[in-house]
């Protein structure tokens, strides 16, 4: 099986497969797996950070893999594992991997069996795999210092009856690989997509953000996946004392915004410098998302006790 070697990126030596850590070069599917064929399969996307005391620690990884069942459960897939054991599963395939700070991708899917669409939930056969990677700045480090540069997507994200939008879902990524490859070979560091109805929904992996006049709004999460990371920043407002309001936004608001950031466990804090080549502000990361953005560092790199308990040491 050697000649599977995955390509292009810098993977973990070994993959959790089931229960069980295999050579990762072995974690290979097979041509019948319904998941390849219909796209219902559902998936995480997790950051062990190096903390201050130079060990290292799984960043919200309960929360990820409380949502990793509640996709299984929405999607109507088997649980096959508690969140407890999903947590231990992650840690050993961050210990395994012998990479330190990684990025962890738990997927669950169904695997070989019959051809049809409909599956027998208790009879087809079902993985549950978590991979390591070695993973940078998502967006690439000028994106996170001066901001990125985004464009509103021809793609409209998903209506919520077109697909469920609180499960983080294999298939409801074929929308953002659209939006994201549309916009990156336009020049853009980003997609930014609005709902059907034309309001401001997310980036193609990140929740948004907009600060006008010291004061944040954020889309409230009915059409787009309810990030951890949005929480994170939900709770580092309050911290900091600005005010939050939840709720629709147009894409001409945004223009005229003073300040607008990403977030997402992949991009983490990125600044928005520009939308549709239009400045946002002056055109550089303004002061509350620079501050917020130090703020995240400091929790996940366990420099702010108070929130210790989201980090799952090695
Ligand atoms: C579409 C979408 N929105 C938002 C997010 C941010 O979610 P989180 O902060 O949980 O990573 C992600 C990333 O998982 C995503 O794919």
């Amino acid at each position: 099986m050697s000649e599977r070697k995955p390509y292009g990126s810098n993977f973990g030596k070994q993959t959790w497969w089931n229960g069980k850590l295999i050579p990762t070069e072995d974690a290979t599917i097979h041509v019948t797996a319904h998941s390849l064929h219909y796209g219902l399969g559902a998936f995480e996307g997790i950051r062990a950070y190096k903390l201050q005391d130079g060990s290292v620690g799984i960043y919200r990884c309960y929360d990820h893999m409380t949502r990793f069942n509640q996709s299984l459960h929405i999607a109507g897939l088997p649980i096959r594992y508690s969140v407890e054991e999903l947590v231990t599963a992650c840690r050993d395939t961050a210990r395994a991997s012998g990479m330190g700070a990684c990025y962890l991708r738990p997927i669950a899917f169904l695997d070989a069996g019959p051809l049809g669409v409909a599956f027998n939930a208790e009879t087809h056969p079902f993985t549950v795999a978590i991979v390591a990677a070695d993973w940078g700045k998502y967006l690439g480090h000028t994106a996170a210092e001066q901001g990125a540069k985004i464009k509103i997507s021809s793609f409209s994200r998903h209506h919520p009856n077109v697909a469920m939008t609180k499960a983080k879902l294999t298939g409801n990524y074929i929308n953002s690989v659209f939006a994201k490859v549309e916009a990156k070979k336009l020049g853009f560091d980003e997609a930014l997509l609005l709902d059907t109805e034309g309001f401001v929904a997310e980036g193609s992996g990140e929740n948004i953000f907009v600060v006008k006049r010291g004061k944040v709004i954020t889309p409230s999460v009915e059409t787009v996946l309810e990030g951890i990371t949005r929480d994170t920043v939900v709770n580092i407002l309050s911290d900091m004392g600005v005010p939050l309001t939840e709720r629709r936004m147009t894409r001409d608001e945004l223009y005229v915004a003073d300040e607008i950031f990403f977030c997402g466990t992949a991009a983490e804090i990125t600044p928005i410098s520009e939308i549709d080549n239009r400045k946002i502000g002056v055109g550089k990361p303004g002061s509350i998302s620079t501050d917020i953005q130090k703020r995240y560092f400091d929790i996940v790199s366990d420099n702010n006790k108070k929130y210790s308990h989201w980090i799952t040491r090695l």
